[in-house]
Formats: structure tokens, sequence, C-alpha cells
């Protein structure tokens, strides 16, 4: 059990870092969370002006995801088949909460997008890549990354779980929770789109 502890405390620990937000701050003296959206993803802070630090918190974002994954994975190695595995999806949904819900901004933070992107790299690479395709396909037809990031991760889903021969059933619904939980912190997004005034990638908001 003790293994279960350690491997999510990490995993929430490493979600909790706020790429964006610390980046804006060292580097700009600013608080990302006063600009565009108010999120600290890697989508607003390129939004602000500042696209290198945006693709930086993109794969800062991703890379503790996928580590959260990968260190759950060889934790879990000391564990029996199948709770290696539910460890390991657990682990997934816990570092992309973490990253939602981090401790250090007083559980305020961002979508979990990338941090998601991440997990799903860890996961099931193949199902990832499609998805990345499927997202960036629909940012370049809509250039609603909002909308390409909510479809995206419900395609990665799809495919995972058709394609994974594990058929545990918490397995599954931890891949399911990740779109899900995304999903609503994007409440505020899905408000603007149906108002018609949600930013596009490229324009300031
Ligand atoms: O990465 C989050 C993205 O889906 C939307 O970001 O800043 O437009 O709310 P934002």
């Amino acid at each position: 059990m003790h293994i279960w502890i350690i491997a999510l405390v990490i995993a929430y620990l490493l979600g909790s870092i706020p790429f964006g937000y610390l980046l804006v701050l060292v580097f700009r003296k600013e608080d990302i969370r006063a600009t565009g959206s108010g999120n600290i993803g890697a989508t607003n802070v390129a939004r602000s002006g500042a696209k290198g630090l945006g693709a930086l918190t993109l794969f800062l974002d991703a890379l503790k995801g996928f580590l959260a994954v990968v260190i759950a994975r060889h934790l879990a190695q000391q564990l029996t088949s199948p709770q290696d595995y539910k460890l390991v999806a657990l682990a997934g949904v816990v570092v992309v909460i973490g990253h939602i819900f981090p401790v250090w901004l007083g559980f305020r933070g961002g979508k979990g997008v990338a941090a998601a992107l991440g997990v799903f790299l860890a996961w099931a690479p193949l199902s990832a890549l499609i998805a990345v395709a499927v997202f960036l396909a629909i940012v370049f037809l809509t250039k609603y990354v909002s909308v390409a990031s909510l479809l995206a991760g419900y395609v990665f889903v799809v495919i995972a779980i058709a394609t994974d021969n594990k058929h545990l059933l918490f397995v599954d619904l931890c891949y399911v929770a990740i779109p899900v939980i995304v999903t609503l912190k994007h409440h505020g997004n899905i408000r603007r789109l149906m108002a018609g005034t949600e930013n596009r990638f490229g324009s300031k908001a």
C-alpha cells in the first residue's frame, strides 16, 4: 500500500508545479493569472506575447505528466499485476489533478491539457500521437485551442481503450476521468464558445 501512497504523492506534487506561472514570474516579472484568459497554461503564456515561454510551459507541463506516470510505473513493478496497471493509471489522473488544483497557488491552477498530453504519451504513445494530430488539425481549422484540447482528449480515450488489451475497468475509468476533469475545468471556455467570445489562437485576448 505504501508504494501507492508514494507514487500518488509524487504525482500530485509534480503536477502541482505551476511552470507557466513560475516562468512568466521569473522572466517577465508578471502574474500570468492577470493576463488573457487568466490561465497558467501554455496557450495563455504564448498569448501574453511570450511564445518561447509558452513552448517551454507546454514542454515542462507535459514532462511532469509523463514523469509522474513513468515513476509510478517504476514503483509499480514491485506490485503484482493487475495492481501495477491500476497504479500507473491512477497516477496519471492524480498528476493532472495536481496541475489543476496546485497546493502552491491556493488550489487554483491550470486546465490540465499539457499535463494530460504527457500522461497520454506515457500511457499509450501511439494513441497520444493520433490525438496530437487531431489537436493540430482542429487548431489549424478553427483556431480554438480549447475545442482542440477537449476533442483530442476524447479521441485519445476512445483509441486507447479500443486498443488496450488489459480490459481493466479501473484503468478505463482513469482514461475517461482525465478528459472529463479537463472538460469541467474548461467551463469558462465552453461558456465563451457558446457566446461566440472565445479567444482564437493568434489573437490577443
Ligand atoms: O490549455 C488550455 C486551453 O485549452 C485553453 O487555454 O488560455 O484559451 O483558456 P485558454
